[in-house]
């Protein structure tokens, strides 16, 4: 279908339309190629990401009527398969009108690869200089340029529960720090249930960041993403024991095929006690119906909001110009980010949304987002480059495999070597 729509705009491409003018619903009168369509592409192809796309689109309906949302959503948790579907179209030069791209080293990726342009005029001209906080406008800024408008907050460092389950296992409060924890995962393993379900690599990437965090502190965390903190120290190798400690709790037979609704779905199912995943989960869960879920910060993250940003860009190359930056200016309106954020599970990037507004899950990380500190996320691009996420991942998936303490380590090492900023 992709390839269909892609051939019924080709036809009139006639370059891209470059000029700065804010859109609305009278000016979005198409492009230079005539194309209406606008191709946004994401991996929000179901449940409450689903939703949350839903949510966006009926608001660009209403702000873009001459404009058509064309779904480029490619399946796979965390960009898994889209991200390299996404690669190898912007190398043929045929990006879609729009992409989500992370917020932080994923999108200074695409910054320097040339493949987006600057839309500092558009934040002038949209007011969202000031609507938007500091730190994240810097991580979406190169060059004193800024290159893509933030959807959402989200928080990766959250532990979820199956209420049910745990009240049977005697555990009616979450633990708040790795003793707690794992006297907790022995009473659910008693229980015959998985006590933590996991996915691949990157949901395993994400279960060992929150254990790194425990572990570090929030600044020595930090470091390890700024070349601070040292990935060959004993605290890195105490960490990586307790994480294969950790992964003895998991279901070992699926881990490394399940993707993060998989490993979700043990939960829901009651075949599982506990899942370490980001906020997304709050709206999966709520978009499939299941109430019976606790949440809390990952045992001795609290205090710290692991953050990544989704955020959509204007490709050099897009076919209709205009119509994508009636879509970006719905992405960073007020409006826009209630009606997708309610429903995605994330909290609004501006500043000036009621709280009152959302559901119970993000009335709570809004406050925690305000009070707590603040750090990155690799598996989620706030934090590293693509090429860092991926050397990462298959170490860990590795691990998974082999248990091998040392070689985890060097790989680790290694991989900060490779691409960390000089
Ligand atoms: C994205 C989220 C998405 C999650 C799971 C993350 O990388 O930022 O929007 O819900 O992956 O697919």
């Amino acid at each position: 279908m992709r390839l269909a729509i892609r051939a019924a705009v080709a036809a009139g491409m006639a370059g891209l339309l470059m000029t700065a003018a804010a859109c609305s619903s009278d000016d979005n009168s198409g492009s230079s190629s005539g194309s209406k369509n606008v191709e946004v592409f994401t991996w929000w192809a179901d449940g409450g990401e689903k939703a949350g796309l839903d949510g966006l689109v009926a608001a660009f309906g209403t702000a873009c009527p001459n404009d058509k949302f064309v779904n480029g959503a490619v399946a796979g948790g965390a960009g898994s398969n889209a991200k390299a579907v996404l690669a190898s179209r912007l190398q043929q030069n045929d990006p879609p009108d729009t992409f989500q791209a992370h917020a932080g080293a994923e999108l200074t990726d695409y910054i320097k690869s040339g493949k987006i342009q600057d839309l500092s005029q558009e934040y002038k001209d949209w007011g969202l200089t000031d609507a938007f906080p500091k730190g994240l406008i810097d991580n979406l800024t190169v060059g004193g340029k800024i290159y893509s408008v933030p959807a959402n907050i989200h928080r990766a460092n959250v532990l979820w529960g199956n209420k049910t389950v745990l009240a049977s296992a005697g555990i009616t409060k979450d633990a708040t720090d790795l003793d707690g924890f794992f006297a907790d995962l022995d009473k659910l393993k008693a229980k015959k249930v998985t006590p933590l379900a996991l996915g691949k690599d990157w949901t395993q990437e994400m279960l060992f960041e929150s254990l790194l965090i425990t572990e570090l502190g929030a600044d020595k965390f930090k470091g390890l993403w700024t070349g601070t903190t040292d990935w060959a120290g004993a605290d890195i190798t105490k960490a990586i024991n307790d994480y294969k400690r950790l992964l003895t709790y998991t279901n070992k037979d699926t881990r490394d095929t399940y993707d993060w609704t998989d490993a979700e779905k043990l939960l829901m199912d009651g075949k599982a006690g506990y899942q370490l995943m980001g906020d997304w989960e709050a709206a999966d869960l709520d978009a499939k119906g299941f109430k019976d879920y606790s949440f809390s910060p990952f045992p001795g993250n609290a205090g710290t909001y692991q953050w990544l940003a989704d955020s959509f860009v204007l490709p050099v190359g897009a076919k209709n110009a205009e119509g994508t930056k009636c879509w970006l200016k719905v992405v960073g309106s007020a409006d826009g980010q209630k009606a997708f954020n309610t429903k995605k599970g994330s909290i609004p990037a501006r500043t000036d949304a009621n709280a009152a507004d959302y559901p119970a899950y993000q009335q709570a990380a809004i406050a925690d987002w305000k009070s707590n500190a603040q750090v990155p996320s690799c598996p989620h691009g706030s934090a590293c480059s693509q090429g860092w996420q991926g050397a990462v991942g298959s170490a860990q998936g590795k691990f998974s495999t082999d248990g091998d303490v040392a070689a985890l380590q060097t790989a680790l090492v290694n991989a900060a070597k490779q691409f960390a900023k000089a």
